[in-house]
């Protein structure tokens, strides 16, 4: 049976570190701030952006609310991001996403200023992680690293495999493991034989989106599994991509869904926002 890694737990302890931090910033007289642009009301974005106002609250950042009509153009949704970028008080900009049709998703990220990329989407912060410069590191990505590092899972010298290569999750990771000296394989739609390679992985990262997809089979006796899906099945209940029932008698330690990576997103994002004002501090 494996060890069940607790993400709500993790992420609470994150949250007070930044808590405390945000503090030691205000004795200094320096407030940190996020501010969140949402563009519409997809029903969604309206959740997350309210856990993310609720974690800033809970930590002390101050944050800036940018709740826009569906119908904002390109144009004017540009010049908000670049009045943030020049104010001084600002310390993290993030545009939730998807973003209406009629905006150019890519267009907006590169507007951001790096230096404020909270969210570590700006090519800038790709390049830098890529390249093993100093910059933002994506939200859930960092999440896992840190979730496998509190829990002593060792990464260094050990076979890691990503089943997923999305901008968001599966590269980042790939390339947050290989920094951390991880053999990284990473798999995805084409893999010719994907159980093959997942059974070799210690470290099995999951970003695929299909529900309950990774069952024990896939699964190396005593594997770290990380999973980064938000499924429903075939009852409408939340589940991942793993299927838990049966991968946690084989797994060493395994994140649930929910509980599990997922409150780690948000808890890196603070983390993201109280480095960008200690940063600033410092030049
Ligand atoms: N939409 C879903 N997840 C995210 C995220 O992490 N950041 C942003 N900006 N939008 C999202």
């Amino acid at each position: 049976m494996a060890v069940i890694i607790d993400g709500k737990k993790v992420s609470q302890e994150i949250k007070d570190e930044v808590k405390k931090r945000v503090s030691a910033l205000k004795e200094k007289g320096r407030e940190v701030t996020l501010a969140v642009i949402q563009v519409g009301n997809d029903p969604a974005s309206t959740v997350y952006v309210g856990n993310k106002k609720k974690a800033c609250e809970y930590t002390g950042i101050r944050s800036l609310a940018y709740e826009i009509p569906e119908e904002t153009t390109e144009k004017e949704l540009l010049e908000l991001v670049g009045s943030l970028n020049e104010r001084e008080d600002v310390d993290g900009i993030l545009v939730q996403l998807p973003l209406p049709g009629h905006i150019n998703e890519d267009k907006v990220i590169q507007a951001i200023n790096p230096d404020k990329d909270v969210d570590g989407f700006h090519p800038q912060s790709v390049g830098a992680l890529s390249i093993g410069q100093p910059g933002f590191v994506s939200c859930t990505p960092a999440g896992i690293i840190e979730l496998l590092k509190r829990y002593n899972i060792q990464i260094d010298g050990r076979e890691c495999v990503v089943i997923g290569r999305s901008n968001i999750v599966g590269k980042p990771v790939s390339m947050l493991l290989l920094r951390e000296n991880g053999t990284v394989t990473v798999c995805h739609s084409h893999t010719a034989d994907l159980k093959e390679v997942t059974k070799r992985a210690d470290i099995l990262v999951v970003a695929i989106g299909k529900a309950k997809f990774i069952t024990a089979d896939y699964i190396k006796e005593g594997a770290a599994v990380i999973d980064v899906g938000m499924d429903r099945d075939e009852n409408g209940k939340l589940c991942g991509d793993v299927d838990f029932g049966s991968a946690v008698e084989k797994a060493g330690a395994i994140t649930p869904v929910p509980g599990g990576a997922g409150p780690m997103t948000i808890a890196m994002l603070m983390n993201n926002c109280v480095y960008s004002a200690e940063m600033k501090l410092q030049e």
